[in-house]
């Protein structure tokens, strides 16, 4: 296999020195076809300035998967992906594979089989308020100007992945997790924090629920306990991570804080379904769930970049969707996967400064203002750059 496959940390920046990258473009579903579009353009751009070049290769997973060989992913997609240096994705799902039928194919599937079988762990979904779209967003500007928040999500455990059955009138769904899982995903979320404010916090349901216990005890461990945080029993070893604040909180105070006062989160650490639902809420401190990008990383190969929304079945087709999450997905994978901060950089900038010109997507238009078609918003963007 490829130098690739050596293993790379997690937060650490792709090989240097190397300026012709492999890239997976994983289309997808419903609006996927046209941000990935979108996003190359924007990396063919940034490419062509910062002197790198990017060779792309092609799968199929999803429903257009369902529909061609009746799988959510075709065959030995995961190891193709692993032979290249980053993964980047679209959207999977739709209306059409929509089913109650536990023995039909999902196009979820393929999405999770993906991040199981990369071992991509740690989902990060920064949110961070954009100063031009402060009157798009539902919440008051005074609420979200200066949010900078970075989501941690567990991606490969939980009740994603638990045992989980339809038996007649009954179902069950099982929210499974090791102290091996949560410790490296807790273990990431610190290493972040150290990195930015330095605060973490744990979100769980420890009121309740026995795995949340175990994540409270595994976030005991990884950095310094405040007082009162209770450790699910056991008295937890010295903390690895003394520079880092920690705080526990409640995931339903916690979807309540995000919109009462989300200045005061740096670091969310939570499982993979609570960060789920805890990141569509915080999408909307930015104005749009169509802004905000994701990094999906495990504990080396390969890193999968997606925006954190759906396929818009809706609107798909229509060439009308925001490119934004997906361009500032391509901007993290430039960052993390390809060791191209500069031109990471040089994107992420070139989004904010179109905005600040006025650029708007339907989304995230205001009433009156012009509304640009998806090409427009990319063109707004490689003018930018
Ligand atoms: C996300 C999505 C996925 C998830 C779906 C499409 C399976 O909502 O990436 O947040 O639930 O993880
Ligand atoms: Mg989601």
């Amino acid at each position: 296999m490829s130098a690739v496959d050596l293993p790379k940390a997690p937060l650490e920046t792709g090989r240097r020195g190397v300026s012709a990258y492999r890239v997976m473009a994983l289309a997808g579903d419903g609006v996927g076809p046209e941000i990935v579009a979108a996003a190359q353009r924007v990396l063919a751009a940034v490419a062509e300035r910062y002197e790198f070049t990017l060779a792309y290769q092609e799968g199929l997973i999803g429903g257009r998967a369902i529909d061609e060989l009746g799988l959510p992913m075709e065959d030995g997609l995961a190891e193709r992906c692993r032979t290249c240096d980053a993964v980047l994705l679209g959207a999977v799902g739709g209306p059409k594979w929509d089913t109650t039928d536990p023995a039909k194919p999902r196009p979820e599937q393929g999405l999770l089989g993906m991040r199981k079988g990369l071992e991509l762990f740690a989902n990060l979904r920064p949110v961070k308020s954009f100063a031009a779209l402060a009157a798009t967003s539902t919440i008051k500007p005074e609420v979200i100007a200066g949010v900078d928040i970075v989501v941690v999500r567990e991606l490969t455990g939980g009740v994603y992945f638990g045992k989980s059955e339809r038996v007649g009138d009954t179902a069950y769904d099982t929210m499974l997790y090791t102290d091996a899982e949560c410790d490296r995903l807790l273990d990431y979320a610190f290493r972040l924090a150290a990195q930015r404010r330095g605060l973490v916090h744990s979100v769980d349901k420890a009121n309740v629920l026995e795995s949340s216990r175990l994540w409270r005890a595994a976030a005991l461990r990884a950095g310094p306990a405040r007082s009162g945080g209770g450790g699910g029993g056991a008295r937890p070893p010295a903390p690895r991570r003394p520079d880092v604040e920690l705080r526990h909180m409640l995931v339903d105070n916690c979807a309540m804080q995000l919109i009462r006062e989300p200045r005061q989160f740096d670091v969310i650490a939570t499982e993979n379904l609570f960060g789920d639902i805890l990141s569509d809420e915080a999408a909307m401190l930015t104005g749009s769930i169509g802004m905000l990008p994701s990094a999906s990383v495990g504990a080396g190969g390969v890193s999968l970049y997606e925006p954190i929304h759906g396929s818009a079945p809706d609107i798909a087709g229509r060439g009308i969707v925001n490119p934004c999450a997906t361009i500032l997905s391509a901007a993290m994978m430039l960052d993390l996967s390809l060791g191209e901060a500069a031109a990471a950089r040089a994107v992420e900038a070139a989004v904010e400064a179109a905005l600040a010109a006025g650029a708007r997507t339907a989304d995230i238009a205001a009433a009156g203002e012009p509304v640009l078609t998806t090409d427009e918003m990319t063109d707004r963007v490689i003018a930018a750059l």
